[in-house]
């Protein structure tokens, strides 16, 4: 990495999901313990920076997003001491630690919403969203939840609504009130002193909203009633998500984490990359958005790449580059779930590696692993089992495979938390580690790389000219990234003589011209300009 500038250029994240990473204590969650334990495994992988999940006291209705405490440690996790550990632990192995912090909602168990159900009154009423029935009794708008249902729960005490997005165990906080703005600097500082590096805000896209409460207009026909993505994505959400208020907020963060030169990366889930982009661009807000396209789309290389390149190109180094969360199929079950899928999943991480921001693997991702298999009987995300019948998120959350040991691993339980069906030896981190060209060597190969070659994130960034939209190649000083997603071979045509192959992404051999590159399917290639 770099010596100037933020710790984070030239920075790679990894992002741990800790119910799932690995098992200190055989009560087959994952745990803090679990992770310090494993975190020399990710210094040799080559990543820089963890990001994790939360791991705050929780009832769990939503895994942790719903938060009942902000400065403390679930005894289900561990405790404060083990993250002091760990933190020490990662400042040893020269990794730094992100926590994730979900200022959009609380818990319904969080002290704060307890004291505001007490009634109108109560000092504590206004830290949350609340409104008077709509004429007919029902809910104050039309706004509905990312889990199911009206986006209002009706508090029989009071006659009035509260507002929450997500579950009504997640009432939104009102960002409105200068209290509740008060609160999160203290919550920040409280982290940042603990030596945290920085923070993954939770939907930063949608702590403000529209001070009127004005209906969203419904632009879609809603297909599938029972489909809370459905329903909610037939909705133009233009007054719960994506208010300009946002923005005045991370600015203030801004302040509060400069002195400790903490990262401020922000989940931004508007679909437009000029919206996404507005979180970044006068460099006073949020230092990265999390931009994911890449994250739901299903195998579409046309359409990814120039989505891609159109997000870059608003803000070349302000996106958290990522393919795979714990929010959605993994990409090698997006991209077809075949052998050629691993292919075409470390191929697109290859491209964005090289696009000037932070890219982030989602824990397992550099194993190849597609989702996991469940039992129906065994689902545990809010979104399957409140929707009968809705596809939930609990596919790419199953345990890390670690070796091809019982529950490959992961803990010593009959049981991992979320049971799924084990994975095969070559799934697993024992099983590709020591094998040369496996799917964790060719990740590997690929940071050292990176990290090697710091052009690929200092120098300014020129497109080529590709004869394909499945095709896209760019140049950074003596540096080039040639990306082919298409299913044949394709030559690109490159500029100047004198290129020598330095990392591709599956072992195939690249034919290397005087004025063109012949890039095999499905495969990405670094190439160094090294003189005609
Ligand atoms: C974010 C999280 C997701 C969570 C939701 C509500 O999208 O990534 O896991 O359910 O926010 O907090
Ligand atoms: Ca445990």
């Amino acid at each position: 990495m770099s010596s100037d500038g933020p710790w984070w250029r030239g920075a790679v994240g990894y992002q741990v999901y800790p119910r799932s990473f690995a098992d200190s204590n055989g009560d087959g969650i994952g745990d803090l313990e679990g992770i310090r334990a494993r975190l020399t495994y990710l210094s040799w992988l080559g990543v820089d920076a963890v990001w994790i999940s939360p791991f705050y006291p929780s009832p769990g209705h939503d895994h942790g997003y719903d938060v009942s405490d902000y400065t403390a440690v679930s005894p289900r996790h561990g405790s404060l001491d083990d993250f002091d550990r760990l933190v020490k632990e990662a400042k040893r192995l020269d990794l730094r630690v992100l926590v994730d912090i979900v200022p959009n909602h609380t818990s319904s168990d969080h002290p704060w919403f307890r004291e505001a159900m007490r009634g109108t009154d109560d000092p504590k009423r206004d830290y949350y969203l609340w409104r008077d029935p709509a004429p007919d009794g029902g809910p104050p708008n039309n706004w509905v939840s990312h889990f199911g249902g009206p986006a209002w729960t009706l508090d029989p005490a009071s006659g009035q609504y509260y507002c929450h997005l997500f579950l009504p165990e997640q009432p939104d906080l009102n960002w409105s009130n200068e209290e509740v703005r008060g609160e999160f600097d203290a919550i920040l500082r409280f982290w940042c002193d603990r030596g945290v590096d920085g923070f993954r805000i939770d939907v930063a896209h949608g702590i403000a909203k529209d001070p009127d409460f004005r209906d969203n207009p419904l632009v879609r026909e809603i297909t599938d009633p029972v489909d809370p993505r459905v329903v909610f994505h037939a909705y133009d959400h233009i007054h719960d998500l994506d208010q300009d208020a946002n923005i005045e907020v991370f600015r203030r963060w801004r302040d509060v984490v400069r002195p400790y030169g903490a990262m401020l990366i922000g989940e931004i889930g508007a679909e437009r990359p000029d919206r996404v982009a507005r979180y970044v661009k006068d460099r006073d807000g949020l230092h990265t958005v999390f931009y994911l396209q890449p994250v739901w789309m299903r195998w579409e290389p046309a359409r990814l790449l120039s989505k891609v390149r159109a997000m870059h190109d608003l803000a070349p180094t302000g996106v958290s580059w990522v393919i795979n969360n714990h929010d959605d199929s993994r990409s090698v079950t997006r991209f077809g779930g075949d052998p050629e899928a691993r292919e075409r999943s470390l191929a697109v991480t290859a491209f964005l590696a090289g696009l000037g921001g932070v890219p982030f693997l989602f824990q397992g991702e550099e194993l190849g692993l597609s989702d996991g298999k469940i039992d129906p009987s065994d689902l545990a995300d809010p979104i399957s089992t409140r929707n009968a019948g809705a596809t939930g998120r609990d596919g790419s959350r199953t345990a890390m495979p670690w070796d091809d040991g019982h529950e490959n691993g992961f803990t010593t339980a009959p049981h991992a938390w979320l049971p799924a069906a084990p994975r095969g030896m070559e799934e697993t981190v024992a099983g590709q580690r020591d094998v040369p060209g496996s799917f964790l060597n060719r990740y590997r190969d690929l940071l050292a790389i990176r990290s090697a070659h710091p052009e690929l994130w200092l120098r300014p960034l020129v497109w080529l000219d590709t004869p394909t939209p499945v095709v896209a190649a760019y140049v950074r000083g003596s540096m080039a990234i040639v990306t082919n997603l298409g299913d044949a071979p394709a030559a690109i045509p490159l500029p100047l003589q004198g290129w020598e192959v330095v990392f591709t992404t599956r072992p195939a051999p690249v034919g290397v011209g005087a004025t063109e590159v012949r890039v095999p399917a499905a495969m990405t290639i670094i190439l160094r300009w090294t003189g005609p």
